[in-house]
């Protein structure tokens, strides 16, 4: 099937099994590997990109799923090099070991700081709860997100 989607602001269209996960899409067909894979059973989030808008676990949909929609990666956070707030606070905070997750976290608090510009510690947890890490214990993600957060707002 032939589908046509909006990648980091740029269209492409391309042939694809039906069955093809968006994830892999993204990673085989498009070259972004910037988006992981880890459980592929929707639990991790590391495969997290941004549909319309929308924090979506990319394994969880299949590529034909997401024709005629516009979707984000963590390559297009920083189209020109220059760092996105939250890539500077995950940075700055100390926000990642081995980095895994860190893409997937970043496009969730992507869609948090959108809806929510201020979050509190507890809604920054909340927020993302759906996206796993287990190097940091969280607590340099939180303080990340919400320098951020500041950066954004100033
Ligand atoms: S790889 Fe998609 S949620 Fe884990
Ligand atoms: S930094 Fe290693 S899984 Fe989060």
């Amino acid at each position: 099937m032939k589908i046509k989607v909006k990648v980091n602001g740029a269209w492409r269209e391309d042939e694809v099994e039906p069955r093809l996960l968006l994830v892999h899409y993204l990673r085989d067909v498009a070259g972004l590997t910037g988006t992981h894979i880890g459980c592929e059973t929707s639990i991790c989030g590391a495969c997290t990109v941004l549909v319309n808008g929308e924090a979506v676990k990319s394994c969880t949909l299949f590529a034909v799923q997401a024709d005629g929609a516009e979707i984000l990666t963590i390559e297009g956070l920083a189209p020109d090099g220059q760092l996105h707030p939250l890539q500077q606070g995950f940075w700055e905070e100390h926000g990642l070991q081995c980095g895994f997750c860190t893409p997937g976290m970043i496009l969730a608090s992507y869609q948090l700081l959108k809806r929510n510009p201020h979050p509190s510690p507890e809604e920054i947890r909340q927020g993302l709860e759906g996206n796993l890490c287990r190097c940091t214990g969280y607590q340099h993600i939180v303080k990340a997100v919400e320098w951020a957060a500041a950066r954004m707002s100033s």
